[in-house]
């Protein structure tokens, strides 16, 4: 038999006496020997096969973000009602690879290098537009933050002008929080580009429910046995309305909690059992998530005493004991303290989420623009 040994031993090529083809044997630390044939007779040709497919396995193998089957195929997150229970599931399992990823000390990576993404905030936000940023960054993306406020929109450009005018920059994803609800969904029927919906008005806010069912997840793991309830303002909060189809896809049951006023005339579309009283609706509860007030949807309307508001629906240490004797705490954040949630219940790392839910979002989001990136390429970039 003749043999050459590459790559200090690495690679082995080498003919047996009853084959005209070279065949290789590749070592590589960790992984078992493969051995295959080079598909040559000649020498020469054989090392240049062998030592391009072994650069191929060491890249493989160095990369820190294993690749599996996509079963989430869209290019637009503009609707958890759009996502089926595999692809929240898929969409989850690939997030969970980007949490170890960003606690290391160098944190980047070059999947979407000289890929373009643009924030554009019509409304403020400090969570979302950051861990947008801070997601894409990592994977190498240029992000660019459009400042509304300095955007000619103040000049009476309308929002599909903007948005066409940025699309003709040929970027790749447009992340979008603005308060009018399914403007996404119309600004991805107009553009070429991607649409994240990051909060459209009272309608959706679908990372924000992933990153929320990734939090429980790494708790709780399964959802089918689980019962969490959200309290406060469910008319208003895009936060509870996504949360509700994610949750309730996943298995979990839901209990919406709040004032009269504000359960939304349809609620009772939804699957989830409805309470106006937290010691009934927090009952057998494994999480309670609290919903910030939104103060700038309750226009015209008469918004409650903060103390009255407090005392029937803040959620404290009392009132926790309702749920069950472990129950965890969530809040999407802005929260306001003493009004939907007792200060030192939000800071009890014991108790309270609130700070998890954050680091989740910039995994969520990791995954979330990683898989768009390569539904577009195989779809739109072909
Ligand atoms: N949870 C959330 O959407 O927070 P921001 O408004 O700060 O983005």
């Amino acid at each position: 038999m003749k043999s050459k040994l590459l790559k200090s031993g690495h690679i082995k090529l080498y003919k047996r006496e009853n084959s005209n083809y070279w065949q290789m044997k590749i070592k590589l630390p960790k992984i078992k020997s493969i051995r295959t044939s080079t598909g040559s007779k000649i020498l020469n040709d054989a090392e240049k096969i062998a030592l391009k497919y072994y650069s191929s396995l060491i890249k493989k193998n160095n990369d820190p973000i294993k690749r599996s089957r996509n079963i989430f195929k869209k290019i637009h997150l503009v609707e958890t009602a759009d996502l089926t229970k595999k692809e929240i599931e898929f969409i989850l399992k690939e997030s969970i690879k980007f949490i170890s990823f960003n606690k290391k000390k160098i944190k980047k990576l070059n999947f979407l290098e000289g890929r373009t993404i643009f924030n554009l905030f019509f409304e403020d936000s400090t969570r979302t537009r950051t861990s947008f940023e801070v997601a894409a960054k990592r994977l190498g993306a240029d992000l660019i933050n459009v400042v509304v406020k300095n955007s000619s929109i103040n000049k009476g450009e309308t929002l599909l002008d903007t948005m066409t005018t940025i699309n003709s920059m040929n970027p790749d994803i447009l992340i979008i929080r603005h308060p009018e609800g399914g403007i996404s969904k119309r600004i991805s029927n107009t553009v070429d580009a991607s649409v994240i919906n990051a909060g459209d008005g009272s309608h959706e806010h679908p990372t924000q429910a992933l990153l929320d069912a990734l939090t429980i997840k790494n708790k709780f793991n399964n959802f089918s046995k689980l019962r969490i309830a959200i309290c406060g303002d469910i008319l208003h909060s895009r936060v509870a309305r996504s949360n509700i189809i994610i949750l309730s896809k996943l298995g979990a049951k839901i209990n919406v909690i709040g004032p009269k006023e504000w359960l939304p005339k349809n609620i009772k579309q939804f699957p989830v059992k409805v309470f106006t009283d937290m010691k009934k609706g927090l009952h057998n509860c494994d999480i309670v998530m609290m919903l910030r007030i939104q103060k700038e949807r309750i226009v015209g309307k008469i918004m409650p005493n903060q103390k009255t508001y407090f005392k029937k629906y803040g959620l404290d240490y009392n009132k926790l004991k309702y749920a069950k004797k472990n129950a965890f705490v969530m809040h999407p954040g802005p929260m306001n303290r003493g009004v939907e949630i007792d200060s030192a219940l939000a800071d009890d790392i014991t108790r309270s989420l609130i700070q998890e839910q954050v680091a989740m979002g910039v995994a969520v989001r990791m995954a979330c623009l990683d898989l768009i990136i390569k539904n577009r390429d195989i779809l739109v970039n072909k």
